[in-house]
């Protein structure tokens, strides 16, 4: 492992390693946002901000927030951090290398004596991925000040409301007006690439330019729960008919407008159920989630448009209701600051790291603290790009590469900000 950095890669793995074994064991590696492993990481997670002598609370939007005051407070802060939560089945660094990484550097500079001017703080934002409730960046969207009534009033599968969830991971909805920010001066999120270009390329550390705007739409077909054996073709309301339509039509629409070479586009529909869900009844219900990303908002609103035109054709082609067609969230793509970015880049050439520009793909907490503060994200090279998946892999000297330049960064911006 490289020795000669500002950090200690070392402790830094170690701690990674150890938060990846709090997972349901049968499925590793989860860690649902509001589930009990959930919390238990999160304890675990405080329990090591407090012994790197960092003071710990949750804010009103559900963040776990670790703070080392500067010796000019008024200066502002200067955040770090990413998500502890995972998707089912997941792996052991989108998000948490992350969180771990900011640990390791605000851990590392108080070790080394330096006292910063700015206040530095730790963050793990509040259910970065799609949660129970639908909704993900649910911390950084109530940092950012954007989180909707109708967004706290969605339900999980076992009908518990969100902003009740929020309140139960230690949140204050109440006082969600509170977790909004106006001090932070800097913020930097290390993520795992998720892509190939780092590797393909050897390239150090990636810098990210702009991170892609997604759409969720949840769109539910209502028709009628009869035999499967004894009601004629003709005559019946089979709901899963016009979600297969969909999933035809968006796979289609997504390659068309791929094809323009006006920026990326993708859509995914991951979520598919239908009821009752037996082999011999027609489907009375069938419901889908799209999730649509580019960015170029103009694709976006475009493929949007047709997917209501569609959907609803295809409900009356098949006699069934489209009985829900609803934005679950939406975003616009954001750019990332260019101040920081060149900061990285400088940050990551002293230190005698390759660097390239890259654009995401992915959602990030960063997205919407760029909404209240200059924010820049540094992406390492994970194997085969493999991600949302247990083969996730990132090498430790990748990881303390990306977690040094920001260190780094950090120390500069503590100087240069006047
Ligand atoms: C976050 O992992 C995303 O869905 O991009
Ligand atoms: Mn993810
Ligand atoms: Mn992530």
């Amino acid at each position: 492992m490289t020795s000669n950095l500002p950090i200690d890669g070392r402790r830094l793995w170690d701690d990674l390693m150890h938060l990846a074994e709090i997972t349901d064991p049968g499925k590793p590696y989860t860690r649902r946002s509001f589930s009990p492993l959930f919390d238990e990481g999160r304890l675990w997670l405080r329990q090591r901000f407090e012994a790197a002598g960092l003071e710990t609370r949750i804010d009103a939007a559900g963040n776990l927030i670790g703070r080392r005051a500067g010796s000019e407070p008024a200066a502002g802060t200067i955040m770090i951090g990413s998500h502890s939560d995972t998707v089912p089945s997941g792996g052991r660094f989108d998000g948490t290398a992350g969180v771990l990484a900011a640990l390791e550097i605000a851990r590392s500079i108080a070790q080394s004596g330096t006292a910063l001017r700015h206040n530095l703080e730790v963050i793990d934002f509040l259910a970065e991925e799609p949660s129970e409730f639908g909704l993900s960046c649910i911390g950084s969207r109530g940092m950012a000040g954007v989180m909707e009534e109708r967004m706290l009033a969605y339900t999980d599968p076992s009908g518990e409301v969100l902003s009740h969830a929020i309140d139960r991971v230690g949140g204050n909805v109440s006082a969600l007006a509170t977790a909004r920010r106006d001090d932070i001066k800097a913020f930097f999120e290390l993520h795992i690439e998720q892509g190939l270009v780092l590797q393909d390329g050897k390239i150090d550390v990636g810098i990210v330019t702009a991170i892609v705007g997604i759409t969720r739409i949840e769109v539910v077909f209502k028709g009628s729960a009869d035999h499967a054996g004894t009601t004629p073709m003709h005559l019946r309301r089979d709901a899963f008919t016009p979600a297969a339509k969909t999933a035809v039509f968006v796979d289609r629409v997504a390659r068309e407008l791929v094809a323009r070479n006006a920026g990326l586009f993708v859509a995914t529909i991951g979520i598919a159920s239908v009821a009752p869900g037996a082999s011999n009844v027609v489907p009375q219900e069938a419901r889908i989630i799209i999730d649509a990303r580019s960015e170029n908002r103009a694709l976006m609103d475009e493929f949007l448009a047709r997917l209501d035109t569609e959907t609803a054709a295809f409900a009356k082609e098949s006699r069934t209701e489209r009985a829900v067609f609803a934005r679950l969230s939406d975003t616009n793509p954001t750019a990332c600051d260019a101040g920081l970015r060149e900061l990285l880049r400088d940050s990551a050439r002293a230190l005698g790291f390759s660097s390239t520009d890259i654009a995401s793909g992915a959602g990030h907490d960063a997205a919407f603290v760029a909404r209240i503060a200059p924010s820049a994200m540094v992406f390492i090279p994970c194997r085969d790009g493999k991600s949302h998946a247990p083969e996730e892999w990132a090498e430790p000297d990748a990881l303390a590469a990306g977690t040094a330049v920001i260190a780094e960064a950090v120390l500069r911006f503590d100087r240069l900000d006047a």
